[in-house]
């Protein structure tokens, strides 16, 4: 595809992980459509396919990548066959996160808490360790991740996902720290409330509560997921070259809220 924009991602090679739905689908086409190679994978095959349609629909250079983004074998993996494809890593976007039935914290199940971390903290800090070998060999790239504001803040009976979102915030800032002087750049964004399928299913069953969480959003809506995409692409971009460490509020102003 052809840049229409000054982002400098055409021509470049990257990675989007649990692209197959949601905030890192919206995040594949997005680079696409700036023109860079993207390689897109989630554990989960018939959302992907329909990834690659939307991708191939547009004219976009993607190869797809099934697995479970919380094991370093298929970390190692999926950076090795962006480099093998396409000769290096220019930017990653470290999407995949899984939340948790809400639930006081002296109920909290210690295996659900392992499952949680294990794709939203251990599946990140893999990713991120594979791509910064290979980024510090090439002296350049940029990395996102995909936090939340449940990373900034508590939220009652979040516990295992608020904690494992404040991980993934602390890896992007001491990574960032780390690699600052080698050319490669760490960010964070921090979504509120996204209109994916889940709260596209809850606001389609239960409207009224639906609309009172809108409501109290300052801007009085949720977020789209390609609102999140636009943030993750612009932090891969050259127009974010003196921006790393950052973690990026995409909330329509609730995290500054102050809710009681
Ligand atoms: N939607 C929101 O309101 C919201 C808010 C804050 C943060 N987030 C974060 O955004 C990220 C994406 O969320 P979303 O709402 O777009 O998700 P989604 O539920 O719309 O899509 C999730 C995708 O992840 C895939 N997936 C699940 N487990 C996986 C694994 N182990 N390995 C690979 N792929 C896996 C699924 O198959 C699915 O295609 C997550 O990290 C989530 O915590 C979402």
């Amino acid at each position: 595809m052809t840049e229409t924009n000054s982002l400098g991602l055409a021509g470049k090679n990257g990675l989007v992980t649990a692209a197959g739905d949601g905030i890192g689908r919206a995040s594949a086409l997005a680079f696409a459509a700036a023109g860079a190679r993207v390689l897109i994978s989630d554990i989960a095959p018939e959302g992907l396919e329909e990834t690659a349609r939307l991708i191939r629909e547009t004219g976009g250079t993607f190869e797809t990548l099934i697995g479970d983004a919380s094991l370093e074998s298929v970390a190692e993996e999926t950076v090795a066959r962006v480099v093998e494809l396409w000769g290096s890593l220019d930017f990653a976007h470290n999407n995949a996160g899984i939340g948790t039935a809400n639930s006081p914290f002296a109920d909290q199940d210690r295996a659900a808490w392992e499952r949680v971390f294990s794709v939203n903290v251990f599946g990140t800090m893999t990713f991120m360790k594979h791509e910064l070998r290979q980024m510090e060999k090439q002296g350049s790239g940029a990395i996102v991740n995909t936090a939340s504001m449940a990373g900034k803040n508590g939220s009652p009976g979040l516990s295992a996902y608020v904690a494992s979102k404040w991980a993934v915030n602390g890896m992007t800032q001491t990574a960032a720290l780390e690699y600052a002087a080698k050319g490669i750049r760490v960010n964070s964004i921090c979504p509120g409330a996204t209109l994916t399928t889940a709260l596209r299913n809850w606001k389609a069953s239960s409207p009224d509560a639906y609309d009172a969480v809108a409501a109290s959003i300052p801007m009085r809506r949720m977020g789209e997921p390609e609102e999140q995409a636009a943030a993750v692409v612009w932090l891969c971009s050259a127009q974010a070259s003196y921006i790393t460490g950052t973690l990026l509020n995409v909330e329509g102003g609730d995290g500054i809220l102050g809710k009681p």
